[in-house]
């Protein structure tokens, strides 16, 4: 590694994970982690919903379905750029947006830690793309800066991995199974999922950020994990706090994977309904105003 165009030594790591193995899960587990988190997503934007006419910034925009949502509500005198680190996150964003017939939408390939933006925007949004910045107070002053005076920012984030039980539990059931591997030459997403979970945590970044009016609000939904059980262990191998522990071992968790699926089926079996299987997830809705 080393020296990646427009990326921060230290978020290095973090994006070879995101544009490598987590890209591959994300594109196999798309409906499960699209739908899921979209819930979240569509409470942010009816409380802080985007103008017909603004320039929004859409930060870690993944496969770019909240882009091609926002695109249609500031409709064609506004646009929309959709900006990730992870370069075959945005290729397949952009195949989309373009298949979709959408001339109001740009995408960006960049760290949002060190990118000064050319442009200013009115309202920045994400859907869970701010939690992986090895340093969020520069990333997030980027942001601001990017705003107009007034201009508002609309963060989704996870609450705290024990408010997240199906992830908290997945993870708890693979670590009495497998040794973490803490020598593993495997990418790691950074500080993670779970870093901005903490309200006086995030409110403090955003405040060193320069960001005024801060308000965090509680999103409660259940979520489909799986449509059987046998997904939604397959899910928890793959992605999130359980699938990163697996991941990190190697080997010795390959090998132990049908022990693993096991005991993760008895671990989620209480979340299973006849409609398939649903967890309660909680997401913090931040919002801010740029001064
Ligand atoms: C959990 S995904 C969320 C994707 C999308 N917003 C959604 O809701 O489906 C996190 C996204 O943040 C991006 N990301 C991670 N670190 C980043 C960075 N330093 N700068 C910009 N984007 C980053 C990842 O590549 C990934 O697409």
């Amino acid at each position: 590694m080393g020296n990646m165009a427009g990326v921060a030594a230290n978020n290095e790591e973090a994006v070879q994970a995101w544009n490598g193995v987590l890209f591959e899960r994300f594109v196999q587990y798309r409906r499960i982690v699209t739908e899921g988190l979209g819930a979240h997503g569509e409470v942010a934007l009816r409380l802080h919903p985007p103008r017909p006419g603004e320039r929004v910034l859409d930060i870690g925009c993944g496969f770019g379905d909240t882009v091609q949502r926002i695109a249609a509500v500031v409709g064609p005198k506004g646009s929309v750029l959709g900006f990730d680190a992870a370069e075959n996150f945005i290729e397949m964003a952009r195949e989309e947006a373009e298949a979709a017939g959408l001339d109001n939408v740009e995408f960006a390939v960049g760290d949002l830690q060190v990118t000064e933006f050319d442009r200013s925007f009115d309202f920045a949004f994400s859907r869970l793309g701010t939690m992986f910045f090895a340093n969020p107070v520069p990333a997030m002053r980027n942001v601001r800066r990017a705003l107009v005076p007034g201009g508002r920012l609309c963060m989704v984030v996870w609450r705290r991995k024990l408010e997240n039980d199906w992830m908290h539990r997945a993870e708890l059931v693979v670590e009495r199974l497998v040794e973490e591997d803490e020598n593993s030459d495997e990418p790691t997403c950074g500080p993670g999922p779970f870093s901005m979970g903490d309200a006086d945590v995030t409110s403090q970044i955003l405040l060193s950020a320069g960001f005024e009016e801060i308000s965090l609000r509680r999103c409660d939904t259940e979520i489909q994990i799986g449509t059987d059980l046998d997904e939604a262990v397959a899910f928890a191998m793959a992605l999130g706090p359980a699938g990163e522990v697996i991941r990190l071992a190697g080997e010795e968790a390959e090998r132990m994977r049908p022990e693993l699926a096991a005991a993760l089926r008895e671990g989620l079996a209480e979340f299973e309904r006849p409609d398939g299987v649903w967890a309660p997830a909680s997401t913090w809705i931040v919002s801010a105003i740029s001064p």
